[in-house]
């Protein structure tokens, strides 16, 4: 349920480091963290060169977990969207 006064979304969170940056720094922020946590070969984001591009399932899984944890202490204030 959102009840902040600030509504905001990370697109591309991989291990959630900037939400959790943002979810400390802001304490009326609401937070939608959104990736896909998981390979994209499909996607145009391969061509970029990024390295995230180019992680297995498993260290996407791990990442997720770990972008989890790092936001725990604002679970009422954050939406992890997969
Ligand atoms: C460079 S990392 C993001 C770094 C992060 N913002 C930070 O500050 O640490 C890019 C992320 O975007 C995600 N991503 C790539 N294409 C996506 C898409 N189409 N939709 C959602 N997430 C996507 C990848 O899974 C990866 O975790």
């Amino acid at each position: 349920m959102e009840c902040s006064s600030l509504v905001g979304a990370e697109v591309g969170v991989l291990k959630g480091h900037t939400s959790s940056a943002l979810l400390n720094g802001i304490p009326d922020l609401f937070l939608h963290m959104v990736d896909l946590w998981g390979p994209n070969k499909f996607s145009k984001y391969l061509q970029t060169g990024d390295q995230a591009s180019r992680l297995t399932k498993e260290q996407h899984e791990q990442n997720y977990c770990e972008a989890k944890k790092v936001t725990k202490f604002a679970e009422s204030r954050r939406k992890m969207h997969r």
